[in-house]
């Protein structure tokens, strides 16, 4: 079983030696835990996809200290209309935005899966920062779970599924945001690839285009454009059920997590209830989500109900994960 280091200066050292060693480190970001190797040694990503379980196929995001280390992962100079739609959006950086550019020499073709493009972000976290400074190269980090299984939000999480496959883990606490990053393709007109907390109405604002038309499924001939967003993600061993759908009372072994808190009448017909929020802060339901699925996974029930949000804002995040989650 691997460490897990409190985030002091010696622990980022001995981390970003691990990195330059080819081995692989849990990392916080503000997003969800990732793991990490070097972003331009092909055989340490190689290792990524092993210790995941991930498809060759998945390609991973680029973490970069900050935005005057693009040129070292983008095609350079960045095209002139790509990059005028980079600049409608890179004050959200550093943060849990993901942007998919033209992908520069440097990059391995291990890391974007054989594409001409790349997922490249900035994260904010300050261990994540620091790691990626003192570290001086790029960061490859998928979400450090087994694949198709739902992301870590602490470093406990982290060594419960990676454990065994990591140098060590970096303990920056509970991630705030707590769903992954929002993704968005800029290589042609900008599309969402996956939701998040940087709200698709956010950049539709940004950019002065209509949702649809962000949100326009691919109508290339690709297999799939947004590659790991495949139904089944995020999914729990137990079976997921949302609470509209389940209209009677709960048969056998049930967990609830709900957005508000439940009267004792409704709470006691559970085996276990996590209230992720009390009065449906979606903020806080994002942070807890989750945690609570993880937890609630681990104890056999025999079915979790869920709460559902509407479709908006941060919901369709939460609600893109629930989906995923429950499709199994
Ligand atoms: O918040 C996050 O984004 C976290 C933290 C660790 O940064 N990372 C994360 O990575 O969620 P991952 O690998 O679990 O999800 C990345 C998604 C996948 O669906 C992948 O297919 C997509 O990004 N992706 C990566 N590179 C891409 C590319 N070049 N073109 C299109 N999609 C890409
Ligand atoms: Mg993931």
């Amino acid at each position: 079983m691997t460490s897990i280091r409190k985030p002091t200066s010696e622990a980022i050292v001995d981390a970003a030696r691990a990195l330059d060693g080819g081995k692989l480190v849990g990392v916080p970001t503000e997003t969800v835990y990732g793991l990490a190797a070097n972003a331009l040694d092909a055989i340490a990503v190689g290792g990524i996809f092993a210790a995941k379980g991930r498809p060759a196929t998945n390609p991973l995001i680029v973490h970069i200290a900050d935005i005057a280390s693009l040129s070292r992962v983008v095609s350079w100079p960045i095209a002139s209309a790509i990059n005028a739609r980079l600049k409608k959006i890179i004050d959200l950086w550093p943060g849990p935005l993901t942007v998919v550019l033209p992908r520069g020499p440097a990059v391995p073709d291990v890391v974007t899966a054989g594409r001409s493009n790349v997922a490249v972000r900035v994260p904010k976290h300050p261990v994540m920062q620091a790691l990626l400074e003192q570290a001086g190269v790029p960061l490859a980090a998928p979400s450090a779970n087994r694949s198709q299984y739902v992301s870590p939000t602490t470093a406990q999480h982290v060594a419960d599924g990676l454990g065994d496959e990591l140098s060590m883990i970096l303990d920056g606490g509970r991630c705030d945001v707590g769903l992954e990053s929002t993704i968005v393709d800029l290589c042609d007109v900008p599309r969402l690839l996956r939701p998040g907390v940087i709200t698709v109405e956010t950049l539709a604002d940004r950019f002065g285009l209509p949702i649809d038309v962000l949100t326009r499924s691919s109508d290339s001939t690709d297999v799939l454009e947004a590659p790991g967003m495949m139904p089944v993600h995020y999914s729990p061993t137990t079976p997921i059920q949302f609470v509209c759908d389940s209209e009677s009372i709960p048969q056998g072994r049930v967990g609830r997590i709900a957005f508000r808190s439940l009267d004792a009448s409704e709470s006691s017909q559970y085996a276990v209830v996590e209230v992720v929020s009390e009065k449906c802060d979606l903020k806080e339901v994002s942070q807890n989500l989750f945690g609570s699925m993880r937890k609630l996974d681990q104890m056999s029930l025999d079915e979790i109900v869920i709460d559902t949000c509407s479709d908006e804002g941060i919901g369709r995040a939460i609600m893109d994960r629930l989906k995923r989650a429950a499709a199994r």
